[in-house]
């Protein structure tokens, strides 16, 4: 086609298939270009525009590592990756939530009732539930993979001081689906900043910060793969998370308990003095 213009181009392009292309990716593709060209003549983009989001394409591929990765976080900060999670969510399941850079493989396995606090200061959080499916059924030998930051808001692999599996841990549900074990309040902390992502964040006047948070990853026979997060309800930043996690579902609340009260059965059971908080928490995992 050498009569290519503003109106027809989003045609011609999607007239560019080849016959054997796979349906879905004509779909997912002819949409994009779609978008794409209904974006750049809605706001008119300049050259100097498009260079500069080229730019900052460039700039994230040199700083992307096995680490980490800015096109995630680009994704994240976008709300892509939300919106991702939303479209695939399953009414009635409990909210999936942003992965995010700091998942360790091979956490290593605890026991029901374990301590993740160790020797890090802070009151001691105990955190319990039930794993079940859609229809209120407890899902026995659940796996929860649990990650967080230490009170010092870094993950293990952001910190040269944590062992690499501080705060990391892989529990086993009882035959009831049951979870429990021991931790400090996680803390709230910024995204990094100090890429392309930093500074689409700046431009818009926005903040870094996203509101305190357990990670979970919740995988069971039969039943589809939970990534979530649970946040705090007085987190102050719960209604501006940066990378849009929170769902109303997976806000928690923290129940403070008396000094003397800890219970039996537990790691840290005969350790705790002071007072202590509890977190109530189930999971609901839709069976495939
Ligand atoms: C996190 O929750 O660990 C996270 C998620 C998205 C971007 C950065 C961090
Ligand atoms: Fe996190």
């Amino acid at each position: 086609m050498r009569d290519v213009t503003p109106d027809n181009i989003t045609e011609v392009f999607t007239g560019y298939f080849g016959p054997d292309t796979d349906p879905r990716f004509k779909e997912v593709m002819g949409a994009l270009a779609r978008h794409l060209h209904a974006f750049t003549k809605e706001v008119g983009l300049t050259h100097d525009e498009w260079r500069a989001g080229l730019k900052a394409m460039e700039w994230a591929a040199e700083i992307t590592t096995p680490e980490r990765n800015e096109f995630v976080l680009m994704s994240d900060v976008l709300g892509l990756s939300s919106l991702v999670d939303m479209v695939n969510s399953h009414p009635g399941a409990t909210s999936s939530s942003v992965l995010g850079p700091f998942h360790v493989s091979d956490a290593p396995p605890i026991a029901m009732g374990a301590d993740l606090k160790g020797d890090f200061e802070g009151e001691v959080l105990l955190v319990q539930g039930q794993v079940r499916d859609l229809d209120g059924n407890p899902i026995p030998g659940a796996k929860l993979d649990i990650w967080q930051t230490a009170p010092n808001g870094l993950y293990s692999s952001q910190d040269p001081d944590q062992d690499i599996m501080s705060f990391h841990g892989l529990m086993t549900a009882d035959e009831e689906g049951r979870y429990a074990f021991t931790t400090v309040r996680p803390v709230e902390y910024t995204v990094p900043t100090d890429g392309p992502v930093g500074q689409i964040l700046n431009a818009a006047g926005r903040h870094p910060w996203r509101p305190s948070h357990l990670h979970f990853i919740i995988t069971a026979d039969g039943c589809r793969e939970l990534v979530t997060e649970v946040f705090p309800e007085d987190d102050p930043y719960l209604d501006q998370d940066t990378v849009f996690g929170v769902r109303r579902d997976l806000v928690m609340s923290y129940e403070p308990q008396p000094a003397g009260t800890f219970p039996e059965g537990f790691d840290l059971s005969g350790k705790v003095d002071g007072a202590w908080s509890k977190v109530n928490f189930d999971f609901k995992l839709l069976r495939r």
